[in-house]
């Protein structure tokens, strides 16, 4: 589906992140993202972070230029959509860890919610920066999840990575399946750690995009496009793949580490 819908809410969730709502009457399930843009700027794929009902959302992170401006749109103003493109979470699993390391939450938030309506039970694992920036927290609360939170500073919760979180929590209880989105490398510590206890994990991955078809090669990662066979991956795919948690590709093709601009 391609259409241009107006903006109808705009919430400031935390000092980097926005949410965007806007009429998007079509089906999407948790895991998916749409193709944003607006008159004059590029466009965007960004994960739905509201996929029920007729008005969807995206919560964008302030990074570089273009986030900004999607950020800064305000209500009335209008916006193109194209999708919903990629595959989803698989809400089969009866207990689920949820492992999310800043603006991360924003896919991982209506995957929990749905699984949670269905009688999933969902521990999460909520990593940030500072208190501030913990998203989504009361949403996963609101849904009847159990919260564990991690913040850089220590301003709340465990000071240090959410990482050790995900990790305490894996080795004290039992869980079918491990759902993560963040940073790579925080990806790929609970996929190895998860996956020594035999719980499968799946990572929702991001990628430079342009068609979104599977057509451009733009999104390849290893032998996959991460438009068409993700976001969300088997972290067994994901692993032996030497670009994953270590480099990306920027818009021409070249190969980057992360952390590098
Ligand atoms: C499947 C998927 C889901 C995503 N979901 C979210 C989300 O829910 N929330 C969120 O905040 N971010 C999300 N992102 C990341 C987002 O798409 C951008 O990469 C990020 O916002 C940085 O863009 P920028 O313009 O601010 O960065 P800049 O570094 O300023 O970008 C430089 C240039 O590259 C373009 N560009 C940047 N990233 C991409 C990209 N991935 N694909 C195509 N062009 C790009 C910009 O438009 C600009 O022209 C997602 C990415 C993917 C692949
Ligand atoms: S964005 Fe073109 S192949 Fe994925």
């Amino acid at each position: 589906m391609r259409t241009v819908v107006r903006v109808t809410e705009r919430v400031v969730e935390t000092p980097s992140t926005v949410t965007l709502r806007f009429p998007y009457p079509g089906p999407a399930a948790p895991g998916q993202f749409v193709m944003i843009w607006f008159p004059g700027d590029d466009e965007l794929p960004m994960s739905l972070s509201y996929t029920e009902g007729a008005s969807k959302g995206v919560t964008i992170k302030a990074m570089g230029t273009t986030s900004r401006n999607v950020q800064e749109l305000a209500v009335g103003a209008t916006v193109g959509l194209r999708g919903p493109y990629g595959n989803r979470f698989d809400l089969s699993a009866r207990r689920v860890l949820v492992v999310g390391g800043g603006s991360g939450a924003a896919v991982l938030a209506p995957a929990a919610e749905r699984a949670a309506a269905q009688g999933t039970r969902v521990t999460v694992a909520l990593g940030a920066t500072q208190s501030a920036e913990l998203l989504f927290r009361h949403r996963f609360e609101e849904m009847g999840a159990r919260v564990e939170v991690a913040t850089d500073d220590g301003s709340e919760g465990t000071k240090g990575f959410v990482t050790s979180v995900a990790e305490r929590l894996l080795t004290a209880e039992r869980f079918d399946a491990v759902w993560t989105c963040g940073p790579e490398i925080m990806m790929q510590k609970v996929a190895v750690a998860a996956g020594a206890l035999g719980v499968p994990v799946f990572c929702s991955v991001e990628r430079h995009m342009k068609c979104a078809l599977g057509l451009c090669d733009a999104c390849a990662l290893g032998p996959y496009h991460v438009c068409v066979d993700g976001p969300v991956f088997p972290a067994e795919r994901l692993l032996p793949l030497a670009e994953f948690g270590r480099s990306h590709r920027d818009p021409s093709g070249r190969r980057v580490p992360f952390g590098a601009r």
